[in-house]
């Protein structure tokens, strides 16, 4: 029996391909769900192209009612039997609440090494603070934003010349080979730490 695995997204997905792509095979898990916050994200058209469920929740819908978008997201998670959740370019905070409903089966990839830059614009702070490298890390989710135990880093230098976009994307090519990596770890059970050289 495989670990049905939910992802979330609000963007283009292409973290997403690559986990949906993973899990095949003898991969442990599979994808059950490929849900959005943003009805425009563009990894639905590609979730669906590859034969995965897809939902939206559209934040906008309950306006202040942020229990009930987390309400409405659990209800899509849990309904879709999704035991495992992988963030991968899901662009909301979400509360304790929901945190401590996944708790312990929730991943994030962030684009920077933790704990270094967490939130947004890390790749300009990266470069603004004369980094030589950067890089990405999956960690697993805990109540603090862009938190929570390290599952594992790739790191990427910095080269001259280097803008915001050009380290996004070489740092973005390594996150697609870091987050299948720890997400097949940890649905093997392993909770220690692996890097990608
Ligand atoms: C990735 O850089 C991820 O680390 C960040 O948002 C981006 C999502 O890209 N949180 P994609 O939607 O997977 O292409």
């Amino acid at each position: 029996m495989s670990i049905p695995v939910a992802i979330l997204i609000s963007g283009g997905g292409s973290n997403m391909v690559r986990l949906v792509e993973s899990m095949k095979g003898d991969h442990p898990g599979r994808a059950c769900l490929v849900l959005s916050n943003d009805p425009a994200a563009g990894g639905l058209e590609k979730a669906r192209e590859m034969g995965i469920a897809t939902a939206t929740v559209d934040r906008r819908d309950f306006k202040n009612d942020r229990e009930g978008f987390e309400k409405a997201l659990i209800s899509e998670i849990d309904g879709a039997g999704a035991e495992v959740i992988c963030l991968a370019g899901f662009m909301r905070i979400l509360t304790p609440h929901f945190i401590s409903h996944y708790a312990g089966r929730m991943l994030n990839i962030h684009p920077s090494l933790l704990p270094k830059y967490r939130g947004l614009d890390t790749h300009a702070r990266a470069l603004a603070a004369g980094d030589k490298e950067a890089g990405c890390t999956v960690h697993e989710v805990t109540a603090e934003l862009d938190d929570g135990p390290i599952l594992g880093q790739a790191v990427v230098p910095v080269l001259p010349g280097d803008t915001p976009a050009t380290l996004a994307a070489r740092v973005l090519e390594r996150e697609h080979a870091l987050y299948p990596m720890v997400l097949r770890r940890f649905l093997e059970g392993a909770r220690d730490r692996a890097d990608l050289g």
